[in-house]
């Protein structure tokens, strides 16, 4: 069942979704060579402490870091570490956070140093399918009208989208009905209304769409080794069409 939020509970969802925001814009103004991806968990583990919010992903089904960092062939669910950043990598930073009750939750792939075309057409081309797929994210429209949006873009740019992981509804929860396949066929689903929010996960393989989890337990690399990007964002539908509730919060004058 997807659940229909209520003004009142979008507007909290604008509060943790604008704090997962600042979190990310933090982060990513980190990213350089000689970062390790632990550097990023301390800092990440530090923000949340501070501003007094909670990790959606700590503990979640025992995953043990407060963030999600994937470099190159790291699809999703990186666990930071020893890792460390080198120029031509591209780097995932995934954050989920949770206040008074309603979560946020958003990625974003960040170029570090200089990065060869390939893969920083790779990351474009991740970035616009997640923007087409937002624009889908409408009344009027069915839910695979935005699967489908993923998935045109990727395709048509000779990309493969990752199949064994999707975007999902999120608010009280991180993960709610509907899953969110980047796949999809047109005009199927169920309809969008109102009050509906979703995390729509755009994750893009450069070369084939296979992957696997690593023995770690949560590491999704593509099993060519080549690069993969990730883009999320929370959105709400309302009744003047999407909103990206993941967006740093504008400060009072
Ligand atoms: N954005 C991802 C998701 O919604 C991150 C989850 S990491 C986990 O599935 F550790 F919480 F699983
Ligand atoms: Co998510």
């Amino acid at each position: 069942m997807i659940i229909i939020k209520s003004t009142r509970e979008i507007e909290k969802m604008r509060v943790s979704c604008g704090i997962t925001a600042e979190i990310m814009e933090n982060l990513g103004r980190m990213v350089e060579p000689g970062v390790a991806t632990g550097d990023l968990e301390r800092e990440a583990a530090r923000f949340i402490q501070e501003m007094g919010v909670h990790s959606a992903f700590k503990g979640y089904r025992g995953y043990p870091a407060h963030i999600c960092v994937s470099v190159n062939e790291e699809v999703v669910h990186g666990i930071p570490g020893e890792r460390v950043l080198a120029a031509g990598d591209i780097v995932s930073i995934d954050v989920g956070i949770e206040v008074d009750g309603y979560y946020g939750d958003m990625a974003r792939t960040f170029l570090v140093g200089k990065v060869n075309g390939e893969k920083a057409r790779l990351v474009e081309v991740t970035r616009l399918a997640l923007e087409d797929a937002v624009e889908k994210t409408r009344e009027g429209n069915r839910l695979f009208d935005v699967s489908h949006a993923f998935e045109s873009r990727v395709v048509s740019q000779g990309f493969s989208v990752v199949r064994d992981y999707v975007g999902h509804g999120i608010g009280m929860k991180l993960h709610e009905d509907p899953q969110i396949p980047n796949f999809g066929t047109p005009h199927t689903g169920p309809r969008l209304k109102p009050g509906m929010t979703f995390a729509l996960e755009a994750m893009v393989n450069s070369g084939t769409e296979a992957v696997k989890v690593l023995p770690d337990g949560w590491t999704v690399v593509t099993r060519d080794k080549k690069a993969s990007a990730h883009f999320e964002d929370t959105v709400a539908i309302t009744g003047e069409g999407p909103e990206i509730l993941t967006c740093p919060r504008k400060k009072k004058q």
